[in-house]
């Protein structure tokens, strides 16, 4: 039950949304919530480390071109298999949707696709997750947030409904309609419709998520109780209000959202943990870049476990120094990995927390996403990073201006993402190196990482030596 909108981009945000309406809020207050300011997620909600759920891999996948830009992140967690495949159907029929309708020939001009996840609670048996969708294709459904549960106890997925009690639903959304109704931009028309139909009560009520103090959050997306204009609407109740309706589920994912357990335990049968490693640099480069061929390589989107692990072997085996453009939210699952790449010699940029398009954002939304990612790379490594690439090369004054961080692009283009073929990316770098070139892989795609070792050893052979992207400013 989406609306068939188009929303800027501007207002994408991690998990928070800035067209947000004020409604009832807490113990039945008017007023802004929280989310209604642009910025960091609602001090409410959870915070949980990913790096701490074992065996944990973060499924990504995204362009680096502005003629086809999209980027989707969602995890993957050990025992909660179903669950991953109920959020693999909705983003991958939401991305062939948008890649057919903006990325194929005479593609019509549009916004980019963005999908970014969230951990709601990740502790004893239950997993939440919130999935933050920006469609700006025109053909999509514009902003959209939903949540997705595991129940480990039962091993079973759960849609957000599944947090109220089967005998308590009617009650519920009669509570829901009595605090919409006649509140300013929620429109009685659509309103009725949105709650007539009992099937559709799970679409239209899937982004339901606890705060800390163990009240429920219900978010209900643009175009559901109102015009597309007047944004979406947030409906609070209090701890008191809500536990008697909901499900045994509910209570527990209630609990585990205010009191978290040590430790996710699902079931699962086995939850390997990625292998890390330890090559360390022996001292700082000393190639002087005026006398011998340099070349950067440069690989963007990650960290991913085992993608990235696999490849910081490769490049150790050469003696090779690249540049990491990593993306914050998947570093935040896998900070062991970046730490791993500064420790070799590499060097780390910041490639934004996820991915967006920055020029299509404002100043303060462009800083915090750079800021935070930075922030998570100096926590991780010690230091904070110098450089930061643009996703989809897309970059204005605007964007350099609400940054010190300096600007990357590059000069030789893979389309590793687009491939996915070893020879064919191994081939297009050794083919198009150039003294001093800058070359843009992923390390999220396995095929990119298998072609490094062919790259490295022909273009050693060639007489390259791999450096920095900073030590190749620096020395030339
Ligand atoms: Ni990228």
């Amino acid at each position: 039950m989406r609306a068939h909108t188009l929303i800027p981009s501007a207002l994408l945000l991690l998990g928070s949304l800035t067209l947000t309406a004020a409604c009832s809020h807490g113990s039945g207050t008017p007023g802004p919530t929280p989310e209604a300011q642009p910025g960091p997620p609602s001090t409410a909600s959870r915070t949980v480390d990913p790096s701490k759920i074992k065996g944990l891999e973060i499924v990504n996948d995204s362009s680096e071109q502005s003629s086809c830009p999209f980027a989707v992140s969602y995890p993957d967690v050990p025992g909660a298999e179903a669950m991953t495949a109920a959020m693999k159907k909705d983003v991958d029929q939401r991305l062939d949707t948008f890649r057919s309708n903006r990325c194929g020939s005479g593609s019509a001009s549009g916004g980019e696709f963005n999908v970014s996840h969230r951990f709601l609670v990740a502790s004893g048996d239950v997993l939440g997750v919130r999935l933050t969708t920006l469609d700006g294709s025109g053909a999509g459904n514009g902003q959209s947030a939903k949540s997705y549960w595991y129940d480990g106890k039962d091993g079973a997925y759960r849609q957000a409904l599944d947090l109220i009690a089967d005998g308590s639903r009617d009650a519920f959304s009669a509570a829901l309609k009595k605090r919409l109704r006649g509140h300013e931009g929620v429109d009685p028309t659509y309103l009725d419709d949105a709650f007539a139909d009992a099937t559709h009560l799970a679409g239209l009520l899937d982004d339901l998520s606890f705060t800390t103090d163990g009240g429920l959050r219900v978010e209900f997306e643009p175009g559901t109780v109102g015009g597309t204009a007047a944004g979406s609407f947030v409906v609070s109740f209090t701890k008191a209000a809500i536990t008697p309706w909901l499900s045994p589920f509910g209570k527990r994912a209630q609990k585990q959202t205010e009191r978290p357990s040590d430790g996710l335990d699902l079931g699962a049968t086995s939850t390997p943990s990625a292998a890390v490693p330890t090559h360390t640099a022996s001292a700082d480069d000393d190639t002087d870049c005026t006398k011998v061929k340099c070349i950067a390589l440069t690989f963007d989107d990650g960290p991913a476990a085992p993608e990235t692990a696999t490849l910081l072997d490769h490049l150790a085996r050469y003696k090779a120094r690249t540049t990491f453009f990593v993306v914050g939210q998947n570093m935040a699952a896998h900070p062991a990995l970046v730490r791993a790449e500064a420790k070799a010699g590499h060097e780390i940029g910041n490639h934004t927390w996820n991915h967006p398009d920055l020029t299509k954002l404002t100043p303060e939304q462009v800083a915090y996403q750079l800021r935070r990612t930075s922030a998570a790379i100096k926590a991780a490594t010690g230091k904070a990073p110098t450089l930061f690439r643009p996703p989809y090369g897309a970059i204005n004054t605007k964007v350099k201006a609400a940054t010190t961080l300096a600007p990357v692009l590059w000069d030789i283009d893979t389309e590793d993402w687009k491939y996915r073929d070893s020879a064919k990316v191994a081939q297009t770098v050794i083919a198009k190196a150039r003294r001093n070139s800058v070359v843009l892989m992923h390390d999220i795609h396995p095929t990119s990482v298998a072609a490094v070792p062919q790259i490295l050893r022909t273009l050693t052979a060639e007489g390259f030596h791999f450096v920095t992207v900073s030590h190749l400013r620096a020395t030339l």
